[in-house]
């Protein structure tokens, strides 16, 4: 059970956005002159990003919470001497897949653990469809690219995901001709607004995207505090009656924020006050205690949450009446089939949720938890969101592998142990 607390007023600065910084480090990569990328995401996953970078004979260096980048230009990459690792990063693997391809050399791209179990079809096919040289083993990494000339394309993303259209908008940067994407549902929009800040010749409008290759020009870069990371604590503060977090400098990309969305209209009292920023949106959230309602989410609301929806689940279990969450097919290709490993949280925590027909219905009022070790499936996101559920569960909840946070925000437990 949680501990008491005597305060019950907390202000929390989450930790560097992932997804900006792989996006800045990329894109500073192949930019013509420098670029300082301030307050970047110091973990496993950028780490990836930066050492395959670094093999392409990109100058990296960090001093005091900030990455120097010596921009490359478009054509400026090296044939890397071995295999580039992206570790267990899928963000890093598919849009690396999407700068290669166009370059003119050989490359391999490898990885680790869960990521060699994951889609890569997903990003191939699309690239082939603008004459990359791809082959990968039966749709997973190691993917063997052979450096081609590319063509404009236009693409309909039916699969909602921003990483396959980051990689197919990298890839167009070097293609003749230009390229355009419509998607089905809204993904988060980190690229093309860091294209766009760059310089690059990008339109959009509603769903649909068009892009001329040419080159970046170096510009400073910072990076917004990650609302991911910042999920679980904005979660929990929900949860716990007469709680008030303040969160500050957090990220607040529309692609990114369906968490609020949902908490709100679950009737959680939670105010945003939007700063100016560039390249991408930030500010403040205060987030107060509330009683939750269950509710409807929609499958085009996913994309924008696709990352919370353990801790939306869990929200869930609190409230008054059932939630159903629709069109959470993409959960089962995440480091882990996230699906089943949120089922699998559940039942550790003596909760129960019903999945099936790409739905997940969670009865509201389960009362106090249970506890126990909960397995991870050596997911970060479900390492978090057993934390989460341990403030409110009867026995202590033990989380397995809890080293697995490391991915993207190595001092989770700590902070969280602050605040809760
Ligand atoms: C990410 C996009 C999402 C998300 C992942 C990071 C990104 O994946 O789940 O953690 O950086 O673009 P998909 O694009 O595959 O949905």
């Amino acid at each position: 059970m949680r501990k008491k607390h005597k305060h019950l007023y907390k202000i929390f600065f989450p930790p560097p956005d992932k997804a900006v910084t792989h996006r800045a480090l990329l894109l500073a990569a192949i930019s013509d002159g420098s670029t300082v990328i301030s307050g970047p995401a110091v973990c496993e996953d950028t780490a990836a990003t930066a050492a395959c970078l670094k093999k392409l004979g990109v100058k990296i260096s960090s001093s005091r919470g900030r990455l120097m980048v010596k921009g490359a230009g478009l054509r400026g990459l090296r044939k890397p001497s071995g295999p580039l690792n992206a570790g267990e990063s899928g963000t890093t693997m598919r849009l690396l897949a999407g700068l290669l391809a166009g370059q003119e050399f050989d490359s391999v791209l490898t990885g680790k653990g869960s990521l060699l179990k994951r889609p890569m079809d997903r990003v191939t096919a699309p690239l082939a469809a603008m004459g990359a040289g791809i082959s990968s083993a039966g749709g997973r990494a190691p993917l063997r690219i052979h450096g081609s000339r590319l063509s404009g394309a236009n693409h309909k993303l039916l699969i909602p995901s921003a990483q396959v259209k980051s990689a197919i908008l990298l890839a167009a940067l070097y293609a003749e001709g230009p390229t355009s994407i419509t998607e089905r549902l809204a993904t988060r929009d980190h690229t093309e607004r860091l294209l766009k800040y760059l310089g690059a010749r990008i339109s959009s409008g509603g769903l649909n995207f068009y892009l001329r290759p040419g080159r970046l020009n170096a510009r400073n870069i910072k990076v917004p505090g990650d609302f991911s990371s910042a999920a679980p604590f904005i979660t929990a503060a929900c949860l716990l009656p007469g709680f008030k977090l303040t969160i500050k400098g957090i990220g607040l990309n529309p692609g990114r924020t369906g968490l609020i969305t949902a908490l709100k209209a679950m009737g959680a009292r939670i105010t945003v006050k939007p700063a100016a920023a560039a390249p991408e949106p930030q500010g403040e959230l205060i987030v107060y205690g509330s009683k939750l309602q269950g509710i409807r989410v929609r499958p085009d609301e996913i994309p924008a949450m696709i990352d919370e929806l353990p801790l939306l689940a869990l929200a869930a279990s609190r409230a008054q009446g059932s939630t159903v969450i629709s069109g959470i097919g993409e959960l089962r290709h995440k480091e882990s089939d996230r699906l089943k490993a949120t089922l699998a949280l559940f039942k550790t925590l003596g909760l129960r949720a019903e999945a099936g027909q790409g739905r997940l219905t969670i009865k509201g009022r389960q009362g106090i938890f249970g506890g126990g070790t909960a397995e991870t499936f050596n997911d970060h996101r479900i390492a978090m969101a057993g934390a989460v559920g341990g403030l409110f569960a009867e026995k202590p909840v033990k989380i397995k592998n809890p080293g697995c946070v490391k991915k993207s925000y190595p001092d989770f437990f700590k902070d969280f142990k602050k605040v809760f």
